[in-house]
């Protein structure tokens, strides 16, 4: 009998000992700064943010960060780093935006590194974010471009990448506006490069205003 497990707790302890996975925070992060406006007034929510490897990257640039994962051990590992001060002052939420309700918060800035990959469904996850954020809120996606299927192990149950024109699409129907994609940054794995995009969209203000 087998009980379900989610196989990134076991990977939560040792995440960081990975200089790759470390460069690639940083590399995104000086991505979003370059992309995004941001300051010490900018809500951040990081979404299946890890072991917080990117606000960590970015925290001298906002204000209030949230990060949530859905992995236990990827929580155990940012909550230790909001106490030993690596992640001063960061709330972590068990949340899956496919499942749970949407919190009753708003944010300027939504990050979601090599998540949606993972994600079953977008639509409820892409709808979500666009609920969470408030009028005129950025959301940024990193993740892979579309792929032959073995950036993952056979047998796993991800998106093979992202068609960036489809996803676009998919970011319009969810109600975002001004989507643009750029190259952002490669992974490497057993000889093959794989390109990372990063998407932002902006979240329109609401109808009625206020
Ligand atoms: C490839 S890791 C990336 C971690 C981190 N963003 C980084 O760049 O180092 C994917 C993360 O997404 C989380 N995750 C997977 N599905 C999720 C979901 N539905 N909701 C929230 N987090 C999820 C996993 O637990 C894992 O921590």
């Amino acid at each position: 009998m087998t009980e379900s497990h989610d196989p990134f707790d076991e990977k939560a302890a040792t995440w960081d000992d990975d200089p790759a996975k470390v460069e690639r925070a940083r590399v995104v992060a000086d991505a979003l700064r370059d992309a995004v406006p941001l300051g010490p007034t900018t809500r951040l929510l990081e979404y299946g943010a890890g072991t917080g490897l990117v606000t960590q990257a970015l925290r001298d640039a906002v204000g209030p960060v949230t990060l949530a994962d859905t992995s236990a051990g990827m929580r155990a590992v940012m909550q230790r780093k909001v106490e030993t001060g690596a992640l001063a002052g960061a709330r972590i939420w068990d949340l899956d935006l496919g499942t749970d309700p949407v919190p009753d918060e708003r944010f300027d800035l939504v990050v979601t590194v090599m998540v949606l990959h993972h994600v079953p469904r977008l639509e409820p996850v892409l709808a979500a974010f666009a609920e969470l954020l408030d009028d005129g809120g950025h959301l940024c996606v990193v993740d892979l471009d579309a792929e032959d299927g073995t950036f993952h192990d056979e047998g796993m149950d991800v998106h093979h990448g992202f068609d960036r024109d489809e996803l676009a699409g998919q970011l319009a129907d969810a109600g975002f506006v001004d989507v643009t994609f750029r190259d952002c940054h490669e992974v490497e794995r057993d000889g093959v490069t794989y390109p990372l995009f990063l998407a932002v969209a902006v979240r329109p203000p609401r109808s009625g205003g206020g």
